[in-house]
């Protein structure tokens, strides 16, 4: 169990904040939680939340009496989400927030006591919950700066638009560059990009290659999603899918940096489950390209999957494997 949702659920018994409709931002199934509306970005945690008859939904509207946060560790989606939650709260509401200490627990309790006074603050599980409410107003300039945080912004010059909280916001990832540089002009047919992002890769693709018929974006986290449908429009189809449960259908030519962290820790069981699924789902004689950190034991998993391996590059960082 995640151990910020233990510590939210506690908060949420032991602060007694006032009834009426409750909104979970990032959420997770407890079974001591009530009734509720969520919102969680990330497919295998909304898979959960459905399986546990948790009502989703997409785009949170109207007022809520209580909301209950728990958010990724990048800044910006923190305060953004904070000025969010603010603009959701019904008179009178409470915002309840959880955060690991490793991710800025203290800072950002701090951080929101500028905005509004803090009701209350718990702290078990090496993780802190914290309380505010709309009671009396937030403070303006605050308020407007985390709002300005919100929504789609440009890498400088590079026609990408990425948004807080997305893997590699508001940067190229260096090792997603290092195999860019590698995809060939030969690709062609049906290409898959799992983990897609916000769409790097897929777009760097179709650029280098007029014979690609049409790239699938896989992609886990919908926010990611929503850039890619900026950054690419022709031949390019968006999947909200986790990529560990295999795909639809089979492809020419799958394209990867998968993922090697969960929202909590370091997890290199899923980028194994992205080479099996890539595996299963290449036609004969489909290649796959993929990117790693160095370290990562990747071939020896390719090699059991029965496909053949060689380096295209490394440096102090990453490795390019061609596999078929
Ligand atoms: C290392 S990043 C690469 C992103 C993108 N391809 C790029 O080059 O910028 C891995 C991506 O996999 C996504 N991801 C994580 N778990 C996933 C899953 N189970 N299914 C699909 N995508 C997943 C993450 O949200 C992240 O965007």
């Amino acid at each position: 169990m995640n151990p910020a949702l233990e510590t939210l659920v506690l908060a949420y018994r032991e602060f007694q904040p006032p009834s009426g409709e409750i909104l979970f931002l990032g959420a997770e199934p407890h079974p001591d939680l009530p009734p509720l509306t969520a919102w969680q970005p990330l497919k295998p945690l909304a898979v959960q939340c459905e399986a546990a008859g948790m009502p989703l939904t997409d785009q949170p509207t109207g007022k809520f009496s209580t909301i209950l946060f728990l958010p990724g560790k990048s800044k910006g989606e923190i305060l953004a989400g904070f000025a969010r939650a603010h603009d959701l709260l019904a008179p009178g509401g409470v915002l309840i927030t959880a955060l690991a200490n490793t991710a800025g627990a203290s800072r950002y309790e701090k951080e929101i006591s500028r905005a509004s006074p803090l009701l209350a603050s718990v702290s078990k599980n090496k993780c802190r919950a914290f309380a505010v409410s709309n009671k009396t107003p937030w403070q303006a300039d605050l308020l407007n700066e985390w709002r300005e945080l919100e929504g789609f912004y440009e890498i400088p010059g590079s026609g990408f638009f990425t948004q807080p909280g997305v893997f590699s916001s508001g940067r190229i990832d260096p090792g997603s560059e290092l195999l860019a540089a590698h995809l060939p002009p030969s690709l062609r047919g049906n290409v898959a990009d799992l983990g897609a992002g916000w769409g790097y890769l897929s777009r760097i693709a179709l650029e280098k290659s007029s014979r690609i018929e049409r790239v699938d974006l896989f992609e886990a986290d919908s926010r990611a999603l929503d850039c890619a449908r900026k950054n690419l429009s022709a031949k390019a189809a968006f999947h909200w899918h986790d990529v560990s449960t295999g795909l639809p259908e089979k492809y020419d030519h799958i394209i990867t940096n998968p993922p090697f962290h969960t929202a909590q820790s370091k997890d290199i069981d899923l980028g194994k489950a992205f080479l099996t699924t890539a595996a299963a789902s290449l036609k004969r004689g489909g290649t796959l390209l993929l990117v790693a950190n160095r370290q990562l034991p990747y071939e020896a998993h390719l090699d059991s999957l029965g496909l053949r391996s060689r380096i295209l590059e490394e440096n102090h960082a990453y490795k390019v494997i061609f596999s078929s």
